[in-house]
């Protein structure tokens, strides 16, 4: 997607360990007319197949979420990060590791949110090691809700997650696609869309 793909050489900023900041538009201050865009692509991508739901992830990935789900006229799910190790009997829980962070954090559901035989759309803000999308998996299949993809706006390809998600025959649609970070450039994949 040329807009985001120019927002992010206009204001990303590379950072030390594989890191593209982008708080001036994506993860604290958000850009509300390319979030519209982003929805209206993915609406148009999945426009055949029937969502029913769109699940995310906080915090991040809710902005996205949000407008995908406007666009395709469904509600919008994102799972909870909780620091407390205390599991209600009516939730989905998963726990997830963070290759990035180097930290395990629990995520949450509430079990009235999902429903058995739902078509579920899971729209995430980056794709690096796969762990997130992973975690939402198994979540849906705890719903016995359908996986039918995964959405991401930034997938940095030099990482392992669309090989887990391939593994999982999962979907997965990309907005853009980064090859390297490597001093201080954003290469993206030439197939990037
Ligand atoms: P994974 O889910 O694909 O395995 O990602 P990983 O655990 O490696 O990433 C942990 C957090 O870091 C996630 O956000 C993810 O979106 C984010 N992240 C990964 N690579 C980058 C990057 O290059 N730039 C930025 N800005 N974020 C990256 P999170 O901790 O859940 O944060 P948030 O959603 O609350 O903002």
């Amino acid at each position: 997607m040329e807009a985001l793909k120019q927002k992010i050489l206009d204001e990303g900023r590379v950072l030390p360990g594989n890191v593209l900041k982008v708080d001036s538009f994506l993860n604290q201050q958000i850009d509300v007319k390319l979030m519209e865009a982003i929805g209206k692509e993915f609406a148009l991508r999945f426009a055949d197949d029937s969502i029913d739901k769109v699940l995310s992830i906080e915090s991040s990935g809710i902005a996205p979420a949000l407008m995908v789900a406007k666009e395709l006229g469904v509600p919008m799910v994102f799972a909870r990060k909780r620091k407390s190790l205390t599991i209600s009997e009516n939730v989905y829980s998963v726990d997830l590791f963070s290759y990035t962070t180097q930290k395990h954090t629990q995520v949450i559901v509430d079990q009235r949110f999902l429903t058995a035989g739902e078509r579920i759309l899971i729209i995430d803000d980056f794709l690096a090691n796969g762990q997130a999308a992973e975690g939402l998996l198994k979540i849906i299949s705890r719903a016995q809700a359908i996986p039918v993809g995964l959405g991401v706006l930034i997938e940095k390809s030099f990482q392992s997650g669309r090989q887990l998600l391939e593994k999982a025959n999962v979907r997965t649609e990309s907005l853009v696609r980064i090859s390297s970070l490597v001093d201080g450039h954003v290469i993206f994949s030439d197939d990037g869309k």
